[in-house]
């Protein structure tokens, strides 16, 4: 029970095959008290059974893209709730024009689109979280990719928005450090799910990893979760502004 009594908010699950949720049922094993949000009305038949089926404290409607939005999530949960400790963020989305080609087809809009929902929503979010974060050892944790690092066929602009999600790790986490919060991204491999169908040709990425990464599998959910636990629990009461590679090995490959 890692995380007994822990409040934590969860932002990005859309179906059973989302990351974030296989982190929710983790946490929820582990004792945390979940508040579940979901990007829009067309998610909700999906996510509401889902959270219902972990006692979900709350399961409020949530799109990135709108500071009102998350702002209201907040003050929901200042009603039921006095405090939050740990805030996942698993958010990301693209245009799928954007997600195929090169790199030179991006556009303007769709560039501002991918940095606003993938980037300056983990910023926005903990500007909203930060007053009910105080002083509590909490934590806050934000899903990247190595795209991020290195160039992958077709995952363009995404891999522009994952450099700047993980150099917003490294700012936020000395910003709110002073408030005792720690923040830190999981570089995930690739996994099948919502927001990798929209990367043309991710089969053929998620088939090169398989082959080359040292542990010769692709990664799952659970893996993910497993080390959001270590990440966002006092057992990491020392790591922050860390982004932590749970990619079966694979960054480590040269050839
Ligand atoms: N699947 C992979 O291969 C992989 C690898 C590394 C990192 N990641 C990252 O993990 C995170 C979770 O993705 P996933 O693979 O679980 O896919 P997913 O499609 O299940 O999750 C993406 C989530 O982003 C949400 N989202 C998109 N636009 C939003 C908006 N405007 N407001 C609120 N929410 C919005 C979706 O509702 C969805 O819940 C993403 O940041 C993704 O980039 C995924």
């Amino acid at each position: 029970m890692l995380l007994r009594g822990k409040k934590v908010v969860i932002f990005g699950i859309a179906n059973e095959k989302s990351i974030a949720w296989a982190i929710a049922r983790l946490f929820h094993e582990q004792g945390a008290e979940l508040a579940i949000t979901y990007a829009g009305e067309a998610l909700e038949k999906r996510v509401r059974p889902l959270s219902e089926s972990i006692d979900a404290a709350a399961i409020l409607p949530c799109n990135v893209a709108s500071d009102e939005e998350i702002a209201s999530v907040f003050t929901a949960l200042a009603k039921i709730w006095e405090c939050v400790d740990i805030i996942i963020h698993a958010v990301a989305f693209a245009n799928k024009e954007e997600l195929k080609g090169s790199i030179l087809s991006t556009t303007r809009e769709g560039f501002a689109t991918a940095m606003d929902i993938s980037v300056y929503s983990f910023l926005a979010v903990m500007k909203a979280a930060q007053p009910m974060m105080l002083g509590r050892g909490g934590s806050a944790l934000t899903l990247s990719f190595y795209g991020s690092m290195k160039v992958f066929p077709s995952y363009n602009v995404m891999g522009l928005a994952k450099a700047a999600l993980e150099a917003s790790v490294r700012y936020l986490s000395e910003a709110l450090g002073h408030d005792g919060i720690r923040v830190n991204a999981i570089s995930a491999g690739p996994i099948r799910t919502l927001a990798a169908a929209g990367v043309n040709g991710f089969h053929t990425i998620l088939n090169q990893v398989e082959l080359k990464t040292p542990l010769r599998r692709s990664i799952t959910q659970e893996d993910v979760a497993g080390a959001a636990l270590y990440l966002s629990s006092n057992l990491a009461s020392g790591v922050s502004g860390e982004i932590h590679y749970v990619d079966g090995g694979y960054n480590i490959i040269g050839l």
